[in-house]
């Protein structure tokens, strides 16, 4: 990845929005490679016997490579594993793939890139849009609550097409 700095301009610190974060310490560029999301690889069935209590918890560390594989920050995971969400995020995490002709879905990395420039001091954030292969309740929705502090807030961490299903199916969840 030959985009990915050679220092980091990213810390961890405290964070507004839960625990620890992520802070840029430099300015960072529209479209420049922060950090990438590194931990040990494990596959959805060990994911689901090791960490079978995420999903109601609120809390991971696990991301979502493929249908394949998941990346366990909780083992060997960088700096980036700190980095919170955002439903008005400054980066984006883009899952890349090394060889398009051959993929190898095991080979895949996540690279956290900024959406626009990134000041000193601010904290880093993407929109995680968690799925979970769970029928989705209030009581999940809740428990994943996002509080991102943004007006565009969601006010999940849960995204993309079951969360909207369920949005429309219970569009006073939030009252
Ligand atoms: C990868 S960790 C990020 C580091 C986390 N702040 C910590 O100190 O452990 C992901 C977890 O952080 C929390 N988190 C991240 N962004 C959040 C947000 N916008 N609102 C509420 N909790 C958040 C959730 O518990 C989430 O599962
Ligand atoms: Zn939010």
């Amino acid at each position: 990845m030959s985009k990915l700095p050679t220092k980091l301009k990213i810390a961890k610190r405290r964070s507004k929005i839960h625990g620890n974060g992520v802070i840029a310490t430099d300015t960072i560029r529209k479209g420049e490679f922060i950090v990438e999301y590194k931990g040990r690889i494990i596959t959805h069935d060990e994911a689901d016997k090791q960490y079978h209590g995420d999903v109601g918890s609120g809390h991971t560390f696990l991301f979502t490579l493929n249908d394949d594989w998941i990346i366990d920050a909780n083992v060997r995971g960088t700096i980036a594993r700190w980095i919170n969400t955002s439903c008005e995020p400054n980066a984006v995490a883009f899952i890349h793939s090394e060889d398009k002709k051959n993929p190898d879905p095991k080979k895949d990395r996540v690279i956290i890139e900024a959406l626009r420039t990134i000041k000193p001091g601010e904290e880093i954030t993407y929109d995680y849009g968690f799925e979970f292969e769970v029928p989705y309740t209030k009581k999940l929705v809740e428990a994943w609550a996002c509080k991102c502090g943004s007006s565009k807030c969601r006010g999940t961490m849960l995204g993309g097409k079951k969360f909207k299903a369920f949005e429309k199916a219970h569009p006073n969840w939030r009252k």
